[in-house]
């Protein structure tokens, strides 16, 4: 069975051709950083007109690289949201036309679930249940899955993303976009607990995730300190350097601690961290060690399948179009689908604890 993936929901114009969902034969990303660094990040207008002209190069290539002619194809999966209106409609449009033109099925994949399938490439099938902590630029999910294809959202963020929060401290800090992997690199020479951020505490109970007051503490301790915005080609001091640490450090601290606790309500046989914030080497870590405390696998994906790529939403596509689910072409971009069709009962969770002996 070979997939072609197509995605386009935020600034990646990216496609894959994936066999029997787990087996990469290509996988091409256009990525449109460059452009967008200038404004400091994604700009949506930009990024649809630039997926326009990037669309069709980049499937050709994904389909040369493979070395499989279209006719070889037997389904199209395409993200279909949450994501920017006018990039998710490009792609689905170039999906659909092209999946009525072959004649084959066309499969509509919600992003996160392809965040969730691309631990499969390096990993093998996920047992489950599993429970997945989801963290990008634009969601910072915890879900638990029971079996295959079934989401209760466990956390959520009720502000920024965790990729987000990166990005603007990043920018606060003048070392530029996207701001992640920067934050990381700087994070590595500072001390993590130079400065005491605060971690946000919901105050009606629930377990879910806060980055805005992270990102206004930052500011104050930046405007407090008389700390420059670095200016570009400059090497930031150690005081930048501690920012970036302690900022990490409150991040992944947020983050794991709940996936920690969480974990130990759920009973999951399978931890999983993906999405581009699960690029980060002190997620993964503290991840691992959480694995460790509870006894269970940590599976992430290898760090080009962490941020966008059309590998992932052609493995999630192949598991809806063998369960029947492909879509009809009234497929359309919709931003607002969320990833959650399941609720767990209590009664489920202590069947679970007598199952496990835990
Ligand atoms: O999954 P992704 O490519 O796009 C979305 O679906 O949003 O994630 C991009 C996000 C950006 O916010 C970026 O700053 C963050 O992932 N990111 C990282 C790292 N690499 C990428 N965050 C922390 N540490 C990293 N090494
Ligand atoms: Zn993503």
């Amino acid at each position: 069975m070979l997939v072609l993936g197509i995605e386009s929901s935020c600034d990646e114009t990216a496609a894959a051709v994936v066999k029997d969902g787990r087996e990469i034969l290509s996988s091409v990303i256009s990525s449109q950083i460059e452009i967008h660094r200038e404004w400091g990040g994604v700009v949506p207008e930009i990024a649809s007109r630039e997926h326009l002209v990037k669309i069709d190069p980049v499937v050709d290539k994904a389909l040369a690289d493979a070395g499989v002619g279209l006719e070889s194809i037997d389904a199209i999966a395409v993200t279909y949201g949450p994501g920017l209106v006018g990039s998710l409609l490009v792609g689905v449009s170039y999906a659909k036309a092209l999946a009525f033109g072959l004649g084959k099925p066309v499969i509509g994949v919600n992003h996160i679930e392809g965040h969730f399938y691309s631990v499969e490439f390096d990993n093998g099938p996920i047992t489950y249940p599993a429970m997945a902590l989801i963290v990008s630029g634009g969601h910072t999910n915890l879900f638990f899955a029971p079996e295959a294809g079934k989401y209760k959202v466990v956390s959520r963020t009720r502000d920024d993303a965790a990729g987000e929060a990166f990005d603007k401290a990043a920018k606060m800090l003048g070392l530029g976009y996207p701001g992640g992997p920067l934050i990381e690199k700087y994070a590595k020479e500072g001390n993590p607990k130079a400065i005491e951020f605060p971690i946000a505490r919901i105050s009606d109970g629930r377990p879910d995730y806060s980055f805005s007051g992270l990102k206004t503490a930052v500011l104050r301790y930046i405007q407090e300190n008389n700390i420059e915005p670095i200016r570009p080609g400059e090497e930031p001091n150690s005081e930048i350097k501690n920012v970036c640490a302690s900022f990490q450090y409150t991040v992944v601290k947020t983050l794991t601690r709940v996936l920690e606790k969480q974990a130990k309500e759920f009973y999951p046989k399978t931890l999983i961290v993906a999405g581009g914030v699960a690029c980060n080497q002190a997620l993964r870590e503290k991840a691992e060690k959480i694995g460790g405390r509870l006894g269970l696998p940590v599976f992430f994906p290898s760090k080009h399948l962490s941020t966008d790529n059309a590998a992932m939403i052609a493995a999630a596509g192949t598991f809806h179009l063998a369960r029947g689910e492909a879509s009809g072409l009234d497929l359309t971009a919709d931003v607002t689908i969320r990833l959650q069709n399941h609720e767990v009962e209590d009664a489920d969770l202590r069947k679970r604890r007598v199952r496990y002996k835990l």
